[in-house]
């Protein structure tokens, strides 16, 4: 089945209101093709983003949202507030919220149902560290990740549901996961998801890659069977050089 690819770019804690106006005002001027591109800036920059890139085809994102609506939850945010600013995805999960953070397989799964409820698009990041990795635990952590993230849902109500496979251990070091070795993992993840919703649905989600993706990687890994796509971080922080990975 042919898969739409997937270019997200996640800013994490980078770039002023004024800076990520001017990239994504950049990025819409110069997304041409057909993959699909998504942003996630600062909460600060959401709204300001989402104008500057309003018409085009680039979309906008949260990095974290919240699973109250509303109330006294001093500095969330959920995503029923995204959704008014003009953001159009919630990213879950990203191993620096569960590193520094405290999310939980548990939250995750939380997080996807409200930006459920809220008529958003999940897209939920998984991943293993070096540690677990080198001791035989990667299938029971990313099956942890994914039946926990996506406990209690069914795969219409996944239909729109995004995944995001990250190796600690590539995020910001620069040690990019072989091809190899990230197409072992999608497909790894991509059979748990047809143990957990089936085989229509495991054959239509994307699965993207993230982890020290550049311009002169991105056409190696998005050319394996299942690698769907990249969640990036450092080199999506000028637009010169995602767009570099955008047209890759
Ligand atoms: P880098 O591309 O900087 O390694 O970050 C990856 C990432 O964490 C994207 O969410």
């Amino acid at each position: 089945m042919a898969r739409t690819i997937v270019i997200a770019g996640n800013w994490k804690l980078n770039l002023s209101v004024e800076e990520g106006v001017a990239l994504a005002g950049a990025l819409a001027k110069e997304a041409g093709n057909d993959r699909e591109i998504v942003v996630f800036p600062t909460a600060l920059s959401v709204y300001p983003a989402v104008q500057a890139a309003a018409g085009s085809k680039v979309e906008v994102g949260v990095q974290n949202a919240y699973w109250e609506v509303s109330g006294a939850y001093t500095g969330e945010l959920s995503p029923e507030l995204a959704k008014a600013a003009g953001a159009k995805w919630v990213l879950i999960g990203h191993s620096e919220r569960r590193q520094y953070f405290g999310e939980t397989n548990e939250t995750c799964n939380q997080r996807v149902q409200a930006t459920l409820r809220a008529g958003l698009k999940p897209m939920l990041c998984i991943g293993e560290t070096l540690e677990e990795r080198e001791s035989g635990r990667l299938d029971e952590i990313l099956r942890g990740q994914i039946t926990g993230g996506l406990a209690n849902l069914s795969a219409d109500d996944l239909a729109d549901l995004v995944i995001a496979y990250e190796p600690v251990w590539a995020i910001g070091t620069g040690v990019v996961a072989t091809e190899e070795q990230a197409q072992d993992a999608h497909a790894l993840s991509r059979g748990i998801v047809r143990d957990l919703l089936g085989d229509a649905f495991a054959d239509s989600v994307r699965i993207l890659y993230g982890g020290s993706v550049k311009p002169d990687n991105a056409a190696g890994l998005l050319g394996q069977e299942d690698i769907d796509g990249a969640l990036v971080g450092g080199a999506s922080l000028k637009a010169d050089v995602f767009s570099g990975i955008i047209n890759s």
